[in-house]
């Protein structure tokens, strides 16, 4: 007999679908036990969002400041998982809240220690240096990464966007203004990913996690785009220094935010096309030089 835990917080279900769906193999088969574990904070975040709230998590998102997490039922704490499904969202071009709260509190190292871990994130389609932080996280708590499946919107950076904002403040997936393609990871997405289930339960059932992660990318569970981690990279340095400024200045914070906003939306619509086209330009050179290497680093683990 296995056990395996399914870790997941999620706002709008999105990733407890996907939770769903990844573990189905496993629920289904006789000789693995699933167990749940949904994260809830104390302090709840809104959903559906308001853009006030939704900015003014930034700062504390991005400097990955944790807040108080209900802790996990008992006897998810006392068994010994033979492998942990940790599912996450990105923030701000880090782990969500709660899942950086969960990571940092007592609870993770005596769920995770020594335990195998794959991560599965359930984002819009910039993972990347998310995946960097949880993986510093997941080793700061004695866990070994095994495995790694990145689920995103794969419509246009910009659609994406504009699709997403839509979802998150009026807690509805749907076709923003009637023709924009639905936002979110596809149903078709969501439902095929029990083949990476099927893939991690006969590693699983094996025992044998070393060839898991070279499995799953050939099943595409790591659609790796050069661009998407250029503009994740670059947003992580300006993204350090406004939240850092925000949280130096606290009586200029509502103001700063403000500002920080406009900055989000030039950066997407007017940074981010012209940097595209100078590097589809640089694309051989690039290639050589660092995107062969960023693509081994982010398909691995
Ligand atoms: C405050 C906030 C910031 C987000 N920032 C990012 C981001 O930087 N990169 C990204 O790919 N997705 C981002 N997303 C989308 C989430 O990763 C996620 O796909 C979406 O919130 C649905 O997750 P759910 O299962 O919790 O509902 C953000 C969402 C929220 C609410």
């Amino acid at each position: 007999m296995k056990d395996v835990l399914v870790i997941y917080y999620s706002q709008s279900g999105q990733l407890e679908d996907i939770a769903r769906s990844i573990s189905k193999p496993m629920l289904e088969d006789e000789q693995v036990q699933v167990d749940y574990y949904e994260i809830k904070m104390l302090d709840a975040f809104p959903f559906p969002w308001t853009g006030d709230v939704f900015f003014n998590v930034f700062p504390e998102t991005f400097q990955q400041i944790p807040q108080a997490v209900h802790p996990p039922p008992s006897y998810i704490l006392e068994k010994q998982y033979d492998l942990i499904l940790f599912h996450y969202q990105v923030w701000y071009l880090s782990p969500s809240i709660p899942i950086n709260s969960f990571l940092k509190s007592p609870y993770a190292t005596a769920i995770l220690k020594d335990r195998p871990v794959v991560t599965i994130s359930g984002s819009r389609n910039m993972w990347a240096k998310a995946q960097d932080k949880v993986k510093a996280l997941l080793l700061a708590n004695g866990a070994t990464l095994v495995g790694n499946i990145a689920l995103t919107d794969r419509h246009y950076n910009l659609v994406s966007v504009v699709t997403i904002v839509d979802w998150l403040f009026s807690g509805i997936k749907r076709r923003a203004f009637g023709f924009f393609p639905l936002p979110g990871v596809s149903d078709a997405d969501i439902s095929g990913a029990s083949r990476y289930g099927e893939i991690i339960n006969h590693s699983l059932k094996n025992g044998n996690f070393e060839y898991l992660q070279a499995a799953l990318v050939a099943a595409g569970a790591v659609d790796f785009k050069f661009f998407l981690v250029s503009m994740d990279k670059k947003g992580n340095r300006m993204f350090q220094i406004w939240s850092t400024l925000i949280l130096k200045n606290p009586e200029k914070r509502k103001f700063l935010i403000t500002c920080f906003q406009y900055y989000v939306l030039f950066a997407l619509y007017i940074v981010s096309p012209i940097v595209f086209l100078i590097e589809l330009v640089l694309y051989p050179l690039l290639y050589f030089i660092k995107i062969r290497k960023e693509k081994t680093h982010y398909q691995g683990v």
